[in-house]
């Protein structure tokens, strides 16, 4: 382990769920009433864009009505305090990381507050709703733009930036995941081939369990400040130098 150890921590729905923001996969495997494949596949837009425009608009206006948790704010405290290398990547495709103060930040999965152009290909910050009859702000061609949210099928955003993290990292820690979704159910092994500690903090175990060291089994609103201070620098070094 090194004496400055790099630190990568991968979120998912679960930091947002005491917000009140849903998570994805409930017990009927359904997405606020609707089937993934209508609404987060390539296919499920060509085919009814107008109701995937919808389903992404009431996301984002459900933006406004939550605001970030304890959880999301411990992240700020320890990417703060933490004198080397940290890199924080996000499933998530709110903006509550953001709006608690993470700056080093990664959105493999997109943004509901960004568009994307089929036509140019530019992504764009985004308010308010979107649809067929919107226009791109940057090559202002009409009815091309989609959510920037990466589906099923599509690949995420950030991945040579994110595995040569992985594959730096002495310290990686899940949190509100199920595991259930590549790549990123595949970072902890990563993490493991690289000799990493890894860490989940989840409030059930997942599909991903068994490939941590350690698990903090809880609501992420008193798990993670509760880790977030075991972690922080002046404990960290003399732990390390043991
Ligand atoms: N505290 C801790 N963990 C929680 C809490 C909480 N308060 N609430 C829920 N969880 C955990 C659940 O136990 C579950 O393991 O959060 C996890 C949420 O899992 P999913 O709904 O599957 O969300 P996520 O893992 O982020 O999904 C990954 O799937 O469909 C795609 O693109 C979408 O980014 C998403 C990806």
């Amino acid at each position: 382990m090194s004496s400055h150890p790099s630190l990568v921590i991968l979120t998912g729905a679960g930091i947002s769920a005491e917000s009140g923001l849903a998570t994805f996969r409930g017990a009927e495997g359904l997405w606020e009433g609707h089937r993934v494949q209508d609404v987060a596949t390539p296919e499920g837009f060509e085919h009814n864009p107008g109701l995937v425009h919808r389903f992404y608009n009431q996301r984002r206006a459900a933006l406004s009505a939550v605001q970030p948790n304890a959880g999301h704010e411990a992240l700020v405290r320890l990417e703060k305090s933490w004198p080397v290398e940290f890199l924080l990547i996000t499933q998530n495709v709110d903006d509550l990381h953001e709006r608690a103060g993470s700056r080093k930040l990664r959105h493999m999965h997109g943004e509901l507050l960004r568009t994307l152009c089929i036509a140019c290909g530019e992504s764009s910050p985004w308010q308010g709703g979107m649809g067929p009859d919107s226009f791109c702000p940057q090559c202002m061609k009409k009815g091309k733009l989609r959510p920037d949210i990466v589906w099923f099928g599509e690949m995420p955003y950030f991945m040579d930036e994110i595995f040569a993290a992985l594959n730096r990292c002495d310290i990686f820690i899940a949190v509100g995941t199920s595991g259930h979704v590549y790549p990123a159910a595949g970072f902890v092994r990563t993490a493991n081939a690289r000799g990493a500690r890894t860490i989940e903090v989840n409030l059930a175990d997942t599909a991903a369990s068994e490939s941590f060291d350690e698990r903090r089994t809880g609501p992420v609103t008193q798990v993670l400040p509760a880790l977030v201070n075991e972690l922080l620098p002046r404990r960290i070094w003399s732990r390390f130098s043991d």
